[in-house]
């Protein structure tokens, strides 16, 4: 009967040892099978006499149900981390991304777009947008820059290849969206036309081939030249602050007349150009069905990206475009 124990202990050893339902199952025929030391013994009750038959027999039951309650056991606890294993490994995770502290922002230029048009807004004008492939008319001729026009060469323009040659193009400044505007709305025209417009230029610390601009107009009765400086003026101020000054000085576009170049003086006292102005040119609201005896308007125009370098005091162009998260995040 103590070789039931031995026998038992046995099994109880094999089956603690077993690390996996795979190696416990394999164990099965061992213990239980016909050719199992258990089931042998089983078998050897014959041989014994009746008296000793029964107490051995109730030794033998004892111990192999011992045995298959701790396989039973054993199994349920092995499946049981088997699952918890795999819920681990195949866990999704559904939590949302906070990430760091930092939630990202809008890019500096776009700030200092949306400042602007904060600020213009706040005058009484409206936004206006344009596309950015344009025809000859839009970009140049209703400009008053026919085709042997000096000021064409001036603009650099990236053409597309498509219709007849140098007829579309991608804008090379925002100035055509002035003639869309005027084309397609009565006076009195309160309007900002932002946004990206193209030219041949190579990249640089003060140069983007593709660039953002901003334009103003403004058309209505009586409009006078101290009126474009006054506006120039009161902008400028509100977005960079009560102290900076500003001066047009004489310029030449072909789409205004008089032009003017306007500067900025910063705190250290030296002039900055920052774009270009003057009155509309008859010739051009002319060309988009304006009466200029009964109209007048002034115009101004001027680069984006140029101007958020002074107001955040950047140093390269190229930093904006560049998408060094370490440059972005300053701002
Ligand atoms: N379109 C000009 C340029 O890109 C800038 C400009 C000058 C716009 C004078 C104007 C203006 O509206 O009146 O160089």
């Amino acid at each position: 009967m103590s070789s039931y124990d031995d026998l038992a202990s046995q099994a109880l050893a094999e089956i603690e040892q077993a690390d996996g339902i795979d190696a416990l199952d394999a164990l099965r025929p061992g213990l239980f099978g016909k050719k199992a030391a258990l089931t042998e013994a089983k078998k050897s009750l014959g041989q014994l006499d009746p008296e000793q038959r029964k107490e051995a027999g109730q030794a033998l039951n004892a111990a192999r149900q011992q045995v298959e309650v701790a396989f039973e056991t054993r199994r349920g606890a092995l499946a049981a981390s088997a699952r918890t294993e795999a819920l681990e490994a195949e866990r999704m995770d559904l939590t949302e991304y906070l990430g760091s502290a930092s939630p990202g922002h809008a890019h500096i230029v776009t700030q200092t777009r949306d400042r602007l048009e904060d600020i213009f807004i706040g005058m009484g004008y409206s936004v206006a947008e344009g596309p950015e492939v344009e025809s000859a008319w839009y970009n140049f001729e209703a400009l008053n820059i026919p085709e042997w026009h000096p000021a064409r060469g001036s603009f650099d323009t990236i053409f597309v290849n498509l219709g007849e040659p140098e007829e579309v193009m991608l804008r090379s400044h925002t100035s055509p969206v002035q003639i869309r505007t005027m084309e397609n709305q009565e006076p009195p025209i309160y309007i900002v036309c932002p946004g990206r417009v193209y030219r041949t230029d190579t990249a640089d610390a003060t140069h983007l081939p593709a660039f953002n601009q901003i334009e103003g107009l403004v058309v209505d009765k009586d409009i006078t030249l101290g009126d474009l400086a006054g506006t120039i003026n009161q902008f400028v101020k509100a977005l960079l602050g009560d102290d900076i000054e500003t001066r047009l000085r004489p310029s030449y576009f072909p789409f205004t007349e008089p032009s003017a170049e306007f500067d900025i003086r910063g705190l250290d006292g030296s002039w900055l150009e920052l774009g270009g102005c003057g009155m509309v040119h008859p010739y051009t609201l002319r060309a988009c069905g304006i009466d200029p005896e009964v109209w007048q308007g002034f115009a101004f125009g001027f680069g984006i990206d140029r101007l958020a370098v002074m107001r955040y005091q950047t140093d390269d162009l190229r930093e904006f475009v560049n998408n060094d998260i370490r440059f972005l995040k300053q701002f």
